[in-house]
């Protein structure tokens, strides 16, 4: 668990977080149909490292991992909840694109992901995708010193399902700031008031996966690739939060 208490740590934190709200923003703008993930990944890498940080997504692995992961972004479409692989197929008109990025700058991870529409997508898509950002804003929303970690998931969990979404539970948002990874998880589901008290200056990764139909998931033979089961379309948004006093301060906003 990471919890920042320095002006210089926090300062640094936040400049990482500014470099990755940009470069994600460069790589979202450039989906489109005809487009191939891995010219995403190669351009979001370049980025990255002309402005001084290293992606952290690339070779990561924890002791579950089998392998380690290929790229610098993740690219997950349609059907793939998170974590897919670029590759060299391109984007079709009406593509659900997921973007997941994470860096390290000065020792500090950040993580941030959305979800972009390759061209003109259909109305249950605008839909998903929508919802799955409001419930990214409503979880954040709730987020202050003392509130609770299930706080964060009955505010993401209740603003998803009265779209009429489901809320992926096998995956959840995660504590970061000195690793990509870190205590506590942040589930996109639960009871107000359960869970860990926030404390001011703990660094967390928001990050509901919603769904079109079913929530339940599966991880493909790539070893990487989050799936959903009934193959419904999925969307996925993440900002990295420090808490505060009176809420929470988004690094990755643009
Ligand atoms: N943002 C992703 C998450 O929190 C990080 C993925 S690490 C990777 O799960 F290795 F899968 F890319
Ligand atoms: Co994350």
């Amino acid at each position: 668990m990471t919890i920042l208490e320095s002006e210089k740590d926090i300062a640094a934190l936040r400049e990482g977080g500014k470099i990755l709200a940009s470069v994600l923003n460069e790589v979202a703008r450039r989906v489109a149909p005809g487009v191939a993930a891995a010219d995403l990944d190669a351009l979001a890498e370049k980025l990255i490292r002309e402005a001084g940080a290293e992606p952290s997504f690339k070779n990561y692995k924890t002791p579950d991992d089998k392998i380690p992961y290929p790229a610098s972004l993740c690219v997950s479409v349609n059907d793939e909840v998170v974590h897919g692989i670029p590759d060299q197929k391109i984007f079709q008109e009406g593509d659900v694109v997921g973007l997941d990025l994470g860096l390290k700058y000065k020792g500090f991870y950040t993580d941030s992901a959305v979800t972009a529409l390759a061209g003109k997508a259909d109305t249950e898509s605008l839909r998903l995708v929508e919802t799955a950002k409001k419930s990214l804003a409503k979880g954040i929303s709730v987020v202050k010193d003392g509130a609770r970690i299930g706080d964060i998931g009955f505010a993401v969990q209740s603003r998803a399902e009265k779209d009429g979404f489901g809320v992926v539970r096998k995956l959840v948002g995660h504590g970061l700031g000195r690793k990509v990874h870190e205590g506590p998880q942040v589930p996109n589901f639960g009871s107000r008031g359960s869970g860990m008290a926030l404390k001011k200056g703990l660094v967390l990764a928001i990050e509901p996966m919603i769904t079109a139909g079913d929530s339940d998931v599966y991880l493909d033979d790539d070893l990487w690739t989050w799936k959903t089961k009934d193959r419904s379309l999925a969307a996925h948004f993440e900002h990295t939060v420090i808490v505060t006093e009176n809420g929470a301060e988004i690094i990755t906003k643009l």
